[in-house]
């Protein structure tokens, strides 16, 4: 049974991290008028409260987003920015764009969303938010991915991010990753992991790096949300990242890097 659920965790800075590349990413890929698939194995519910008790009980976004915003890192036309004013705009202040929101507010009406959720809570809350926008589905998102790759349009980029709740998604990513790669040549695959205490990533990172050429690692390190927390960073891995994606890597690690 799952138990993880990601409204104790939004808005920290992994998901500042992971959101604000997705988000140059998505804009990168509107510019141009070519249509795009957006898969998504591990949704979420896709629209968070950030008032809510069970994001105020961790206090996360208080030491994430909401800290980040006093320090001006990102600029009005900044796409993370954007989408997070569309997300207020229609929702109220406390509101915050999970991954399906934020390809939903920064994609075009004619480019296509698939999004896997598994916990019923969950999914029933994606399937509100964003059954008018995209194919939603109950179901395993590896499944998911493997049943609809290569999607139509080809041009696209799939988010992959596990709770990590099952220990064996560390093994099981890599020949995932290999597989879509293997049918979806063009498209962009961008796998988020935690970097634990425990550095239970680093096998499968050696695994993605050996396996992956056209690849880029890139990692920030922040101080763990509370004591005794494990986590002390956010990696994301993508295979095929598009030219120009640097420039914005390069900034978030110099950012990070004066927290
Ligand atoms: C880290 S959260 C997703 C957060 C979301 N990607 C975002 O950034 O806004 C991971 C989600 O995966 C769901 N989940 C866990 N195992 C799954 C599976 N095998 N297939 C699909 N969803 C799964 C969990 O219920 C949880 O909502």
């Amino acid at each position: 049974m799952l138990s993880y659920q990601h409204i104790y965790h939004a808005a920290n800075l992994a998901d500042v991290h992971k959101h604000a590349v997705l988000a140059v990413l998505l804009d990168y890929l509107t510019h141009k008028p070519k249509a795009v698939t957006y898969v998504e194995t591990h949704a979420g519910r896709s629209l968070y409260n950030l008032s809510d008790a069970a994001a105020r009980k961790t206090g996360e976004a208080k030491e994430g987003l909401l800290a980040i915003e006093e320090k001006s890192w990102f600029a009005p036309d900044h796409p993370y920015r954007r989408a997070l004013e569309q997300t207020r705009q229609i929702n109220g202040p406390d509101a915050y764009p999970g991954s399906p929101a934020l390809a939903g507010g920064l994609l075009r009406s004619t480019d296509s969303l698939h999004l896997a959720e598994l916990h019923p809570q969950e999914s029933a809350a994606l399937k509100k938010e964003m059954r008018h926008r995209a194919n939603i589905y109950m179901q395993d998102g590896f499944e998911m991915a493997k049943s609809i790759c290569p999607p139509t349009p080809r041009r696209g980029v799939m988010l992959i991010d596990p709770s990590y709740e099952l220990k064996t998604d560390y093994q099981t990513i890599p020949g995932f990753m290999k597989h879509i790669k293997r049918v979806w040549n063009v498209g962009i695959q961008v796998l988020w992991y935690p970097i634990l205490q425990k550095q239970l990533h680093l096998e499968m990172l050696s695994h993605l790096e050996a396996t992956f050429s056209m690849s880029v690692r890139h990692e920030v390190s922040f101080l763990p949300a509370k004591k005794n927390h494990g986590m002390t960073g956010s990696g994301l891995f993508i295979i095929n990242p598009p030219f120009g994606l640097q420039e914005e890597l390069s900034r978030l690690s110099s950012l990070y890097g004066q927290l």
